[in-house]
């Protein structure tokens, strides 16, 4: 393979998509695949400050500015992290990407749903990933895998919660060549199955 791959998994906190991330990460190096696992927010570098500030500020942060910061921190990613690494040829295996500002900030924070796409276009410049996975469980039961220690936007409620779920699913509708939906109610195995099926589909 001369083209890397940009894969990006997505869903409400306590899904389980950073265990079948690693999963993945695991089963690819196996077959030879170089990869490289990363994150939004703060990978690495000036994102890991940005991360702290979103997760464990204490003061107030409005919803625009809050969405700023994603977005800064995805500019800062892309440029320094993701595209040299796919550009090299290699898998970059991202946990959380693009569709969380819009699943919270767009559907669970209110905020204009095209607006924050737009923002999001402007923040990867032309990097789009080649497969998103959303993994999709109900409210109560990422909650209680979530337990009671939680950070900021952890602490966001079951509302919000509920619409950041419907916002994937949506943004799943929209898009049905890029986003696939899997149901992460199954058991670890089977899920990370599921995934090695989608992901063989790009080779
Ligand atoms: P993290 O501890 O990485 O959560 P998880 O393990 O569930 O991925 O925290 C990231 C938090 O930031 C998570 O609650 C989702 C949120 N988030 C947004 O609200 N917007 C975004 O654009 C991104 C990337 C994350």
């Amino acid at each position: 393979m001369n083209k890397g791959l940009f894969i990006t998994f997505e869903g409400a906190d306590g899904c389980g998509k950073t265990t079948q991330l690693e999963m993945l990460a695991e089963y690819l190096q196996s077959k030879g695949y170089d990869i490289v696992i990363t994150r939004e927010p703060g990978a690495k570098g000036l994102g890991e400050k940005i991360r702290e500030i979103l997760l464990n500020y204490d003061g107030e942060v409005s919803d625009r500015c809050e969405s700023f910061l994603f977005l800064a921190d995805r500019a800062q990613h892309i440029d320094m992290i993701v595209n040299p690494a796919v550009e090299a040829g290699k898998i970059v295996l991202c946990d959380r990407h693009t569709d969380s500002s819009v699943a919270y900030q767009g559907y669970g924070r209110q905020l204009p749903v095209e607006r924050i796409k737009m923002l999001n276009a402007i923040a990867v410049n032309g990097r789009n990933p080649d497969l998103t996975i959303v993994f999709d469980i109900d409210v109560e039961t990422s909650m209680s895998r979530v337990g009671k220690e939680r950070d900021r936007m952890e602490s966001a409620g079951q509302d919000f919660f509920n619409r950041v779920r419907q916002g994937y699913l949506e943004i799943a509708k929209q898009e049905p060549q890029r986003v696939k939906v899997l149901d992460a109610s199954k058991s670890i195995n089977e899920v990370h199955k599921d995934v090695i099926k989608l992901v063989k589909s790009l080779f």
